[in-house]
C-alpha cells in the first residue's frame, strides 16, 4: 500500500511536466537537422585549450589583489570560476538581477569554489559594485563565509594586462543563449536604428527560435492580455503591463496570427526569464518569443518600424558548458562538478591492477569501437572490478562534441560460444555536447564474464551519432574486507524490449538451483527506459521493475525521479555532467544524460532455498499496471543477472 500511494503520487506530479518534456525532445530532434548542417568553424592559432595548465596571473580586486598561483591562498582542491559581466547583454543582466538566480548561487556554491567577477565594459567598477550589492542583498547570515570566496575585479577586461582577456576573446560562446543577442528596430521615422539587448524566452518552453536572417514588420499588441487588432503576419510588440502571464500574452498573439512576440519590460525593470507555469506548459508555443528592455522610442514610430534580430558572440571564461536559462545555478553545478572530479581522482588513486582497453579511441557507426585484449593470468584472485571510463570529443572544445543523450553499451566476449559471450559489462549515456564526462563504476558482480583469456570488447552507441572518443581502463583490486572466495554467475535473467501491452507476456518464472557452496545470492540489473508514448514512457515516465523470487519475495525498482524538473541537475555531485545542451536537468527513467547507468544490486540470499529449485519472475509496469500505450511505444533496455557467490 505504501509503495502504491507513493507511486501514484509521483505519476501525478509528472503529468504536468510531461507534455513540455515530450515537446522539448521533439523540438530538439527537429533542431538537430539544422545543427548538423552547421560545421564548427576551423580554429586557427588556438592558444588556450581546456585541460592545459592555467598560467599565472595577478588581478586587482576591490579588496586588494588576487594572484595565482599563490602560496596558501587557495587550498589544494578548489576551483576558480571566472565570470565576465556586461550590461549590454540581457542574459547577463538577468543572471544578476533575478533574485532567484543570485540566491541559487549564494546557497549552492561549494565552499572551495572561488568566483572571480569581471566586467567587460568601461563601466567595470560600477558594474562589479552593483553585482556585490546584488549578492549582499540576498546573502543570509548563514553563508557569510562565502564573501571571502568572491573576488570583484573593478577594471574592464581589456585593461587587465594579462592573458585572461585573450582567453575570453578566444573562447567565444556559441548556440542558443549567447550573451549578446539583440533586436534591431528600424524605421524611416527613426534617424538611426534602435539596437537593444534581447533575452529569448526559456529554451524548453518557447522552442522556436528567430531566423536571424529575416526582417519582419512590427505591430502593436498592446499589453497582450486582450485580443489585438493588427498583428497578423507581423511581430507583435507587447508591454509587460497588464494582469496576465507571459504565456497568455504570447498565446493571445499567436492566436491572432503574429509570427513572433517581443515583450518590452516595464520602465526601470530588466528583461526577465520568460517561462510558462503549471498547466500553461501543456500548450505548445510555435512562434519565437523574446523580451527587451523598456524602449519607448520604438513606440514613437511603431506602425512604421520593422524588426530583425541579430546576435553577436561573447567570451565565456572556463568552459562552463551551456546556460539553458539565466540562472547562477549553472555556475553552482559546474563548481559541483569540480568537487565530483576531485573525489573521482582520489578514488582513481587507490591501488589497482589496470587493464587498458580503449585510449581516446573513436567510437562511431555500426562497428562502434572494438578491441581484443589478452587478460593477464590470475585475474580470479580479484574480487573488485571497476570501469574507469571517459567520453571526450574529436576537437579540443565542447563544441566539437556530438549532440544528444544516447546510450553507450560495452559488451564483452572472452569465450566465443560460451554462455556469457556478448553480455553487457557497462552502460553510459552520452553528455550532450560536452567533453568532460568521466566516471568510475563498480561492476564486481560481473567478474565471471571474464571466462577466457582473450576478451573481445565492443563499445557502441547508436550508429547515426557523431563520433565520440572513448577511454576505458578496467581496474581490478581486492579490498581488505573482500567477499569470501570466488564468484560465479548464472545465465542472465531477463532483457527488456518494447514497452507495450505485450511487454510482460514474454516473461515466465525462471527456475534455478544455487551451485554447491553458494554463500550469497544477488540480483544485479541495469535498466533504462527510452522513447516516448503519450505518457512519456519510457524516458520520462515512472516505471517499476519487479523481480519476484519464489512467488512471494518482491524486489522492486521504481524510477520515481523520471520527469522531475531537476532530477538530474541535482545529481552533479555524483557524476552527472552539468551544463550540457538539451534538457539534461530533467530526471529520466533510470538514467541521466552524461552519466553511467548505476547497477541495481539486491541481496536475495534469504529469499532463496539452497537445496531446492527456486523461481524468479520479472515484469515491468507503468502506473502500477501493464503498459497500454496508444502512441508509438517506448522501450526498456535491461541486462539482469543472478550472481552466486561461492566459498572456494
Ligand atoms: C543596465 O542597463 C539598463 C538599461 O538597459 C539600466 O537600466 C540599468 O541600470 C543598467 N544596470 C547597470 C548595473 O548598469
Ligand atoms: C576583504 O577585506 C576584509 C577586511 O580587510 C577581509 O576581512 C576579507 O577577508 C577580504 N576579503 C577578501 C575576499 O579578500
Ligand atoms: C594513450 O595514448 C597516448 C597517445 O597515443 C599516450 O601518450 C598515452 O600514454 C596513452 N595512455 C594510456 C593510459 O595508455
Ligand atoms: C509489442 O511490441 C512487440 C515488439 O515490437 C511486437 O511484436 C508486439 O506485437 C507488440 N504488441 C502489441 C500489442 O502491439
Amino acid at each position: 500500500e505504501h509503495q502504491r500511494s507513493h507511486f501514484l503520487f509521483m505519476c501525478k506530479l509528472t503529468v504536468r511536466e510531461m507534455s513540455v518534456l515530450r515537446r522539448a525532445k521533439e523540438m530538439l530532434r527537429q533542431r538537430n537537422e539544422v545543427l548538423a548542417l552547421r560545421a564548427s568553424p576551423p580554429r586557427r592559432n588556438e592558444r588556450f585549450t581546456p585541460g592545459s595548465p592555467a598560467r599565472p596571473f595577478t588581478l586587482r580586486t576591490l579588496n586588494g589583489s588576487l594572484s595565482f598561483p599563490h602560496g596558501g591562498a587557495f587550498p589544494g582542491n578548489c576551483s576558480l570560476v571566472f565570470h565576465a559581466f556586461t550590461n549590454r547583454s540581457a542574459f547577463s543582466e538577468c543572471l544578476w538581477s533575478s533574485e532567484e538566480s543570485v540566491l541559487a548561487l549564494v546557497q549552492g556554491i561549494p565552499r572551495n569554489a572561488h568566483l572571480v567577477l569581471l566586467a567587460l565594459d568601461g563601466s567595470a567598477s560600477r558594474d562589479v559594485l552593483w553585482i556585490r550589492d546584488r549578492i549582499e542583498h540576498v546573502m543570509s547570515s548563514l553563508r557569510c563565509e562565502i564573501l571571502n570566496l568572491i573576488h570583484y575585479v573593478p577594471l574592464p577586461v581589456y585593461d587587465l594586462g594579462n592573458w585572461i582577456p585573450s582567453l575570453l576573446y578566444e573562447w567565444t560562446c556559441y548556440d542558443h543563449g549567447c550573451d549578446l543577442d539583440q533586436a534591431v528596430f528600424q524605421s524611416s521615422y527613426l534617424s538611426t536604428p534602435v539596437v537593444v539587448k534581447r533575452l529569448d524566452a526559456r529554451y524548453d518552453w518557447a522552442m522556436v527560435h528567430w531566423d536571424e536572417k529575416l526582417t519582419w514588420p512590427l505591430a502593436d499588441g498592446g499589453n497582450g492580455c486582450t485580443f489585438p487588432l493588427y498583428v497578423r503576419h507581423a511581430v507583435a510588440f507587447v508591454t509587460q503591463a497588464g494582469d496576465c502571464s507571459f504565456f497568455t500574452k504570447v498565446f493571445t498573439m499567436e492566436k491572432a496570427g503574429a509570427v513572433g512576440v517581443v515583450v518590452m519590460s516595464l520602465p526601470g525593470h530588466p528583461p526577465q526569464d520568460m517561462n510558462c507555469k503549471d498547466e500553461e506548459c501543456n500548450t505548445p508555443i510555435s512562434i519565437p518569443v523574446s523580451m527587451v528592455p523598456y524602449t519607448p522610442s520604438v513606440f514613437t514610430a511603431l506602425r512604421f518600424v520593422t524588426i530583425f534580430v541579430t546576435s553577436a558572440t561573447e567570451g565565456n571564461l572556463a568552459e562552463m558548458g551551456w546556460f539553458l536559462y539565466p540562472s547562477l545555478s549553472f555556475v553552482v553545478w559546474q563548481a559541483q562538478w569540480f568537487d565530483y572530479l576531485s573525489e573521482l581522482e582520489s578514488r582513481l588513486a587507490r591501488p589497482a591492477t589496470l587493464l587498458p582497453v580503449f585510449n581516446r579511441t573513436v567510437m562511431q557507426g555500426n562497428e562502434g569501437a572494438v578491441r581484443i585484449v589478452t587478460v593477464p593470468e590470475g585475474l580470479n584472485q580479484y574480487t573488485t572490478l571497476e570501469l574507469d571510463m571517459a567520453l571526450s570529443c574529436p576537437g579540443t572544445r565542447d563544441e566539437s562534441c556530438a549532440p544528444w543523450d544516447h546510450t553507450v553499451q560495452l559488451n564483452i566476449c572472452c569465450r566465443p560460444n560460451g554462455p556469457l559471450c556478448g553480455q553487457e559489462l557497462g552502460r553510459w549515456i552520452t553528455p550532450f555536447r560536452r567533453q568532460i564526462g568521466h566516471w568510475l563504476t563498480t561492476v564486481s558482480a560481473l567478474l565471471p564474464l571474464f571466462d577466457g583469456d582473450k576478451c573481445h570488447f565492443t563499445m557502441k552507441t547508436v550508429p547515426w551519432a557523431k563520433s565520440w572518443l572513448i577511454s576505458l581502463h578496467l581496474r581490478f583490486s581486492s579490498p581488505e574486507l573482500s567477499q569470501s572466495g570466488m564468484q560465479s554467475l548464472s545465465i542472465p535473467v531477463r532483457s527488456g524490449g518494447t514497452f507495450n501491452s505485450s511487454y510482460n507476456k514474454k516473461y515466465f518464472p525462471l527456475k534455478f538451483i544455487p551451485p554447491p557452496t553458494t554463500v550469497k545470492v544477488e540480483l544485479y540489473a541495469v535498466i533504462t527506459g527510452h522513447g516516448s508514448d503519450e505518457n512519456g514512457c519510457g524516458e520520462f515516465c515512472v516505471t517499476s521493475h519487479h523481480f519476484v523470487v519464489n512467488g512471494k519475495f518482491a524486489n522492486i525498482r521504481i524510477f520515481d525521479n523520471a520527469g522531475t524538473p531537476l532530477g538530474c541537475a541535482d545529481q552533479v555531485l555524483s557524476g552527472v555532467v552539468p551544463n550540457e545542451h538539451g534538457t539534461w536537468l530533467y530526471g529520466r527513467d533510470g538514467w541521466c544524460d552524461g552519466r553511467e547507468v548505476q547497477p541495481w544490486r539486491v541481496d536475495i540470499t534469504k529469499q532463496v532455498s539452497f537445496f531446492r529449485s527456486n523461481t524468479i519472475l520479472y515484469y515491468g509496469w507503468y502506473d502500477g499496471k501493464d503498459p497500454q500505450p496508444r502512441l508509438e511505444p517506448g522501450y526498456i533496455i535491461m541486462s539482469s543477472y543472478l550472481v552466486f557467490y561461492t566459498s572456494s
